[in-house]
């Protein structure tokens, strides 16, 4: 794998990453936004402004200090994004791994994520990451994993 695909750090996002939020979200595909919200979204910096102060974000950064992927915790719940030309390099399942790591730290009993039903991609992962089936609702699933 080329050197600059790995990620080198994961870190809880704080405001002064707005511009690197932004140059992450430029590459993102469409669909890729669409599977992470669930609905098609045109991307702003008001977004980008937003994303920052909800919930609990971490970002793995590459060698160059630009943003790969992002998992972000909202109560107990999760989503997570990785950037479009740098999907399966291992990125979502490292920033999955954090995210279960930092919520076992701060004594959530557990943790779940709302996907697509089409969304094989992150179902996969999320099993791999031992999530497992919860319930569907409608085009939803949901996955969840009880922390120790
Ligand atoms: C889902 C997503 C985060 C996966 O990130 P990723 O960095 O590409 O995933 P990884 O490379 O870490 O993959 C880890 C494992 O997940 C599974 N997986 C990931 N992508 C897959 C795919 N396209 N098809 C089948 N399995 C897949 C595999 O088991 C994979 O392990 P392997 O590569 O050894 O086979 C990424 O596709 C993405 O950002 N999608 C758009 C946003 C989204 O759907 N978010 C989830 C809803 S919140």
């Amino acid at each position: 794998m080329c050197a600059s695909l790995v990620s080198e750090r994961i870190r809880l996002l704080g405001p002064g990453d707005l511009p690197a939020y932004i140059r992450f979200a430029e590459r993102l595909e469409p669909d890729d936004i669409r599977l992470r919200f669930g609905r098609l979204l045109r991307w702003t910096e008001a977004c980008a402004r937003e994303m920052l102060v909800s919930g609990e974000a971490y970002a793995a950064f590459d060698a160059w200090g630009e943003i790969s992927g992002i998992v972000r915790i909202v109560d107990t719940e999760l989503a997570l994004i990785v950037r479009s030309d740098l999907k399966r390099h291992g990125i979502g399942l490292r920033l999955l791994d954090h995210a279960v790591r930092r919520a076992v730290e701060r004594g959530l009993p557990e943790l779940s994520g709302h996907f697509l039903a089409e969304n094989h991609p992150a179902l996969a992962l999320a099993h791999r990451a031992g999530f497992r089936l919860e319930g569907s609702y409608g085009s939803l699933v949901e996955l969840r994993l009880c922390l120790p």
